[in-house]
């Protein structure tokens, strides 16, 4: 009885201690996010990299909300396929907002066109950019060779800004010069970004208070919910989602259930708009094998506590997927088949 006493106090001072750290911890969390909102650098001009999935959508929400917009990618033909994604996505916001007019219709995607130019010139493309958003293949080598290129060419007022999943934004912006990292941040939209309200808005240790305050209010400008999170892998939605999006593939792996029940169970049973394997199938099968694989660097080098390494352990049958080229809706076959 003694002993139970002792054991059942010394738990009390561990949880009254833990939770003492806990709210320490939430109040410098607080410290980092504020700051003065008069604070900041005006973004009239926007540039892009990478016209894919992310990227299209990205450029075109900023368009809609009076943002000039230069739009980079490797090719012309990468540039078309950003270019018919933008026109599917406007006609159906246009469609609802002249639904009586079609030359209303299409007055208003043009004038959302007006906005945008397309480039396959990464000089040009930075020439008058207030703001660079990055939304290239999730990979850190590719994001910080371009980074590098990129804090050459552009002006030193700048602002830098990755729409990377799950990588981290501090080891981006060390490919920058020390000056440019006040100026790096994260914003991370989710996709379809016409469609989601939400922007992760990641600060750095280097983050200046301007950056900040100029990445919030660009997400403003744009319509969007903006959310703060550190630099931590996932930020908030991904530490969250991919560990889910990886645990029903393990599932399927295992036998447990087909992908069809597992995500008429997510569905209909947790209430989500899209089960599991719908949801890797519209992220990219590529994006989701890159996240994972990222992470798994980062456990093999010691440098991500938060995650385990049964989470990070590749997948056979994602790798497979990936290895055939079946990267979900954008290759027309992923864990299903699309038209
Ligand atoms: N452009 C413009 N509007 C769009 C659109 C687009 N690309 N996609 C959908 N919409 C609009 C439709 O016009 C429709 O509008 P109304 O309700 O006003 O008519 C509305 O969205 C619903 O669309 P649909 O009826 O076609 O289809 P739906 O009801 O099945 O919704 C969805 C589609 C919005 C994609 C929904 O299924 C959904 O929310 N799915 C989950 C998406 C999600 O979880 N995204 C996050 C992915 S993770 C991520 O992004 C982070 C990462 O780093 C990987
Ligand atoms: P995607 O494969 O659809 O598009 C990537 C585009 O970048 C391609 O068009 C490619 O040609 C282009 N590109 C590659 N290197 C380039 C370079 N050096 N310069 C210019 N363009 C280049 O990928 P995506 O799904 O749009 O993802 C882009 C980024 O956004 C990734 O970091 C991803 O993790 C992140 N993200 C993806 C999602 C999603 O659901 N797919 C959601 C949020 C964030």
């Amino acid at each position: 009885m003694q002993r139970q006493v002792t054991n059942s106090t010394l738990n009390v001072y561990k949880l009254a201690s833990t939770s003492a750290t806990a709210a320490r911890r939430l109040d410098a969390t607080r410290r980092h996010f504020s700051g003065s909102s008069s604070r900041m650098q005006a973004v009239n001009n926007m540039t892009v990299f990478g016209g894919g999935l992310m990227g299209a959508g990205i450029a075109q929400v900023a368009s809609q909300h009076g943002i000039k917009v230069t739009l980079c990618d490797l090719t012309d033909q990468a540039l078309a396929t950003s270019k018919t994604m933008m026109q599917k996505s406007l006609s159906r916001i246009a469609n609802k907002k002249h639904p009586d007019s079609k030359d209303e219709q299409q007055a208003y995607i043009s004038s959302v066109f007006d906005n945008v130019t397309l480039t396959t010139d990464p000089a040009l493309a930075v020439k008058d950019a207030d703001l660079v958003i990055e939304a290239i293949v999730e990979n850190i080598k590719v994001k910080k060779e371009l980074f590098r290129m990129l804090d050459e060419e552009c002006s030193a007022k700048t602002i830098f800004a990755s729409n990377t999943s799950s990588l981290s934004i501090s080891e981006i912006a060390s490919a920058t010069s020390q000056a440019r990292r006040a100026k790096f941040g994260g914003v991370h939209f989710f996709n379809p970004v016409p469609q989601m309200k939400l922007v992760e808005v990641i600060r750095t240790e280097e983050t200046s208070d301007e950056t900040f305050q100029s990445l919030l209010d660009v997400c403003k400008r744009m319509q969007k919910h903006a959310v703060s999170c550190k630099d931590t892998p996932g930020f908030i939605v991904n530490r969250l989602l991919v560990p889910y999006m990886f645990e029903s593939v393990r599932m399927l792996e295992r036998g447990d259930a087909t992908a069809e029940d597992i995500d008429a169970a997510m569905k209909l049973g947790a209430g989500y708009p899209m089960g599991p394997f719908e949801l890797i199938d519209f992220v990219g099968l590529d994006t989701a094998q890159h996240i994972l694989d990222g992470w798994r660097q980062k456990v093999e080098s010691g440098q991500a506590d938060s995650l385990s390494s049964d989470l990070v352990a590749p997948s056979a049958l994602l790798s497979q997927k990936v290895k055939e080229g079946k990267l979900g809706r954008k290759s027309g076959e992923g864990f299903y088949k699309y038209n």
